[in-house]
Order: C-alpha cells, then sequence, then structure tokens
C-alpha cells in the first residue's frame, strides 16, 4: 500500500516534470509500469513515438519483441517492471543527452528504491551506461558483456545486474532475436 502511494505520488511529479526542455514537445510522460514487487525490473533508453502517444512503455515494436521474450521464460508483464532512463521522448528519437539523463535519473532511481528489485535487466547502450555507472560497476562493450550476470551489494542486500541488448536491435537485425532468447534464459535463472 505504501509503495502505491509512493509510486503515485512519483508518477505525479513526473507528470508536471520540467527539469529539462524535453516536456515541450512530450505528448505524455512515460513514468514506466509493472508490480510494484517485481523481483526483475527491466530499464530501457526513453519513450519512443507510441510509447509517447500512449503514456505506456514499450507498446510499440521493440514492445512486441520485449512482449515475446518475456513469454519466452514464462514471465507476463504484469510480473515485472518496466522503466526507461528518460520519461520524455526525444523529439525523432534522437539519443538521450547527458543533461537530460542527469535531469530525469533521479526518478528513475526513485523507482528503483520503492520497487526494490532484486535484478535490474539494462536494454541498450544509455540504460547500461546509468545502471552500471551507479552500481559502480565496469562498463565494457555489450558485446562482450550481454547475458552475464553481475552482482553488486548495495545497502537493500546483493542484486544482479544482467545488460541485454535493446529489443529494438532484432527488427533491424533478425539474427539477434535468439541472442536475445539465449540471454533472457540467463535471466531467468537469476530469480
Ligand atoms: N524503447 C525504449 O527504450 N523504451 C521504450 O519504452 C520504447 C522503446
Amino acid at each position: 500500500m505504501y509503495n502505491e502511494e509512493e509510486m503515485g505520488r512519483l508518477e505525479e511529479e513526473i507528470k508536471e516534470c520540467r527539469r529539462c526542455e524535453l516536456w515541450k514537445t512530450r505528448t505524455n510522460p512515460v513514468a514506466g509500469e509493472g508490480s510494484l514487487t517485481a523481483k526483475v525490473m527491466f530499464v530501457g533508453e526513453a519513450p519512443g513515438y507510441y510509447e509517447d502517444l500512449k503514456g505506456r512503455p514499450f507498446v510499440g515494436k521493440a514492445g512486441k519483441i520485449l512482449d515475446e521474450l518475456l513469454g519466452s521464460v514464462g514471465l507476463e508483464r504484469s510480473e515485472v517492471y518496466i522503466a526507461n532512463v528518460l520519461k520524455c521522448r526525444p523529439p525523432g528519437n534522437r539519443n538521450p543527452t547527458t543533461i537530460e539523463i542527469k535531469a530525469c535519473t533521479p526518478y528513475l532511481d526513485a523507482q528503483m528504491e520503492i520497487i526494490e528489485p532484486m535484478v535490474i535487466a539494462t536494454l541498450g547502450n544509455f540504460s547500461l551506461g546509468y545502471i552500471f555507472d551507479k552500481f559502480g560497476l565496469k562498463s565494457d562493450k555489450i558485446s562482450k558483456i550481454h547475458g552475464k550476470v553481475f552482482k553488486v551489494s548495495t545497502i537493500a542486500g546483493v542484486k544482479k545486474i544482467v545488460p541485454l541488448y535493446h529489443p529494438a536491435v532484432a527488427t533491424y537485425n533478425p539474427g539477434m532475436k535468439e541472442v536475445l532468447v539465449e540471454d533472457f534464459k540467463a535471466l531467468a535463472r537469476c530469480f
């Protein structure tokens, strides 16, 4: 109950947010969604076209792939939590800037504090960069570390960080779907 109130307050704050310029061009902010008691939290990059329209994370092409990957290890969206580094869509889906990441990530930090996931799966390079830095891990090329499990000690206990390719890679390189499927198996063995 307490967690729901906390997350509700955070979502309201995100709706009113003007910490960077992206509020000017967004249709809807995308706070995140899923179970507040999730063992695993997925962290993507930023809302795209459909996410911005609907106010929900991963509801476009990449979202369809994410749903399939979750299904391949017997997980449903409602059991996990899905968030992004940025809560608002960068115009034309350009990369997030350092300023935007700095302004927005206190929301992601707060979400992680509320949910306290045992496992954090990063989706794509911006998420990898932010999460590895936050937990004091040395980052490397995603091609080297995807699907590996990194353990970190935090005041909330040991957490596992699993870097994954962004599901969108499978839309322009179908061969990557198999890599993602294997990495999701490794992820599912974590909890
Ligand atoms: N890509 C992301 O990184 N996040 C979304 O929510 C959708 C697409």
